[in-house]
C-alpha cells in the first residue's frame, strides 16, 4: 500500500510536516540517513550549537564576570571533554524525543538515502546497502542544506573544516581564524573565544551579519571586538590550506594569516544532488534551489519541497512553518507562513534579534517611518542582571503607526523578539505595544519604551 505522503529528510521542515500530517489522519512516512532524527538543527547546528554558547559563556562568566555579583571562585578549569560529552548528551534527548513523537502520532521512521526512480517512486537504500522501494501519494522533500565553500578552500576535515568539526574540536585551538562574518562565524567564533582562543573573523563585507539592521550589527561588532574577537573586513579570502602542519589563510591584497583551525563559514548550499531529482523532471532555479509556487508544489504534480532546499531564510522555524503549511494544504486546508515576521537571531553574547524590515530596506523603498530606540541601560532589570550593554529599536510606518521592524541587540533578545513577532503578526501599531502593561521589573519594558519612543514618549530617557 502506498503512503499518503513520503517526507525525505527528517529535520526541523521533514519531522515537523510528519507529525502535522499524521495529527490530520495522513499515513505517513519520513526518511533520514542519518541514524538521529533532528537534521543539521538538533544534530550538528542550533542545539549543540546553543549547548556550547551556553556552557562556554558559563566558563567566561566564572572567570572574568562573576566577582562583581560578590561570587569569588578560586582559580577555574576548563574541562572540555566534559564540556562536549554534555552537549552530546543534550543533541541524544532531543533526537530520541523526535522518535518518541513519531512512534506516538504514527509515524513511519524509514533510514536511509533517498532517491528518486521516477515521479511518485523513492528507491531508500540503507548504509548496509538492502534498498526498498516506497511509492506514496504525495512526496515532500525536505533534504536541507550543507555548509558551502569557495574555490581555493581546501576542507581536510580537521584543520580547516565547517561548522561541523567547530562544534567538536577535542582542543582548543590557539589560534582560530572564521572565515564569513555570519551567523555560524559569530556564534561559534564567540565560543571558542570564551574557551580561549585567539579568534580571526575575516569577512569580504565592509560589515558583520549581512541582511541585519546595520546600526545593530557595528553596534554588535563594537560589543564583540571588546570580548576579543578580532574582525578582518574587507577581506577577500582567495584560499585556505595546510602548508607545513598549519592551515593558511590568504586574503586578496593582504598578508597571509596563519592558524591553528579555520571554519569555514561562508552560508550554506540546498541539498539538491544525488535524490535523482532528474528523474522526476522538478524544476531548479537558478541559484539551485527547488522551485515551488506559494503552495510549495514543485514543477512535477504531487512533489513539493520546503525549508532550506527553496527559496527564503535557511532558518529552522522558517522551515517548520513551511512544513505545517505544506501538509495542511495537501490535506485540503489552509496553510499559512507569513514571511514578513520570521525573526532572525544570532546567538553571540549580547544577543542580535530582527523582525521584518531593517532601516536601510525602508529607505530604499522610499517608506516613510518613524524610529524609537531604547538603551538596556535606562532599564532597571538590566541593571540588576549586570547586562546593560545594547539596545532596541522599533521602525513603524509615518502614517500609520504600524511597526514594520522590530531590532534588539541586548540580553535575551532572541526571547524579546517574541512580543515584536506576535505584535507584527497582529498588525499592530507602535501605540498598540506601548499601551500594553509590561511587567516592572523585565527586560521586555525596553521594548515599550522603545514604542514609546517613537513618538517621542520614552518615560526613563
Ligand atoms: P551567512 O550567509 O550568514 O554568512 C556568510 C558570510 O560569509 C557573509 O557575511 C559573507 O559575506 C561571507 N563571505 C562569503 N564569501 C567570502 C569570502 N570569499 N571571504 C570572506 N568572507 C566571505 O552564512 P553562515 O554563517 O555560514 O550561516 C549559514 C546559514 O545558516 C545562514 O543562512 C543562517 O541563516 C543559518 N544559521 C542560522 C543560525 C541562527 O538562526 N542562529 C545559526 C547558524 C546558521
Amino acid at each position: 500500500m502506498p503512503f499518503d505522503l513520503l517526507i525525505l529528510g527528517g529535520g526541523p521542515a521533514g519531522y515537523v510536516a510528519a507529525i502535522r500530517a499524521a495529527q490530520l489522519g495522513l499515513k505517513t512516512a519520513c526518511v533520514e540517513r542519518e541514524p538521529a532524527l533532528g537534521g543539521t538543527c538538533l544534530r550538528v547546528g542550533c542545539i549543540p550549537s546553543k549547548a556550547m554558547l551556553e556552557s562556554s559563556e558559563i566558563f567566561s562568566a566564572s572567570r572574568h564576570g562573576l566577582e562583581r555579583h560578590g561570587v569569588v571562585l578560586g582559580p577555574v578549569q576548563l574541562d572540555l571533554a566534559r564540556m562536549l560529552k554534555r552537549k552530546d548528551d543534550v543533541v541524544g534527548g532531543l533526537t530520541r524525543g523526535i522518535d518518541g513523537l513519531f512512534r506516538k502520532n504514527g509515524v513511519t521512521r524509514l533510514q536511509g538515502h533517498a532517491r528518486f526512480t521516477g515521479p511518485g517512486a523513492v528507491t531508500v537504500t540503507s548504509s548496509t546497502g538492502e534498498a526498498q522501494t516506497v511509492t506514496a501519494n504525495h512526496i515532500l522533500i525536505a533534504t536541507g542544506s550543507r555548509p558551502s565553500s569557495l574555490p581555493g578552500i581546501e576542507i581536510d576535515g580537521s584543520l580547516i573544516g565547517t561548522s561541523t568539526e567547530a562544534l567538536s574540536y577535542d582542543a582548543v585551538p590557539g589560534h582560530l581564524v572564521v572565515i564569513g562574518a555570519g551567523y555560524i562565524g559569530l556564534e561559534l567564533g564567540s565560543v571558542w573565544a570564551r574557551l580561549g582562543s585567539k579568534v580571526t573573523v575575516v569577512e569580504y563585507l565592509d560589515r558583520i551579519l549581512p541582511g541585519m539592521d546595520r546600526e545593530m550589527a557595528d553596534e554588535a561588532q563594537k560589543l564583540l571586538s571588546k570580548q576579543g574577537l578580532e574582525f578582518r573586513l574587507g577581506h577577500k579570502v582567495q584560499s585556505a590550506r595546510i602548508e607545513d602542519g598549519k592551515a593558511v589563510v590568504r586574503c586578496e591584497g593582504r598578508d597571509p594569516i596563519v592558524a591553528d583551525r579555520v571554519l569555514v563559514a561562508v552560508g550554506r548550499t540546498p541539498n539538491t544532488l544525488d535524490l535523482g531529482l532528474d528523474t522526476t523532471g522538478i524544476r531548479l532555479d537558478p541559484r539551485g534551489r527547488i522551485d515551488v509556487d506559494d503552495r510549495f508544489r514543485t514543477s512535477i504534480p504531487g512533489h513539493y519541497a520546503i525549508g532550506d532546499v527553496i527559496r527564503g531564510a535557511m532558518l529552522a522555524h522558517k522551515a517548520e512553518e513551511e512544513g505545517v503549511a505544506c501538509v495542511e494544504f495537501i490535506a485540503g486546508k489552509h496553510g499559512h507562513v507569513d514571511y514578513d515576521t520570521i525573526p532572525g537571531v544570532c546567538y553571540t553574547h549580547p544577543e542580535i534579534a530582527s523582525v521584518g524590515k531593517t532601516e536601510e530596506q525602508l529607505k530604499e523603498s522610499g517608506t516613510p517611518y518613524k524610529k524609537g530606540v531604547f538603551h538596556y541601560r535606562a532599564n532597571g532589570r538590566a541593571h540588576a542582571l549586570g547586562e546593560t550593554d545594547g539596545r532596541a529599536k522599533i521602525l513603524s510606518h509615518a502614517e500609520t503607526d504600524r511597526i514594520l521592524g522590530v531590532h534588539i541587540l541586548g540580553a535575551r533578545a532572541g526571547d524579546l523578539i517574541a512580543e515584536a513577532v506576535v505584535a507584527m503578526s497582529f498588525h499592530a501599531s507602535a501605540e498598540d505595544l506601548a499601551r500594553c502593561s509590561h511587567a516592572h521589573p523585565t527586560l521586555a519594558e525596553i521594548l515599550k519604551e522603545a514604542a514609546l519612543a517613537t513618538d517621542g514618549r520614552a518615560l526613563h530617557s
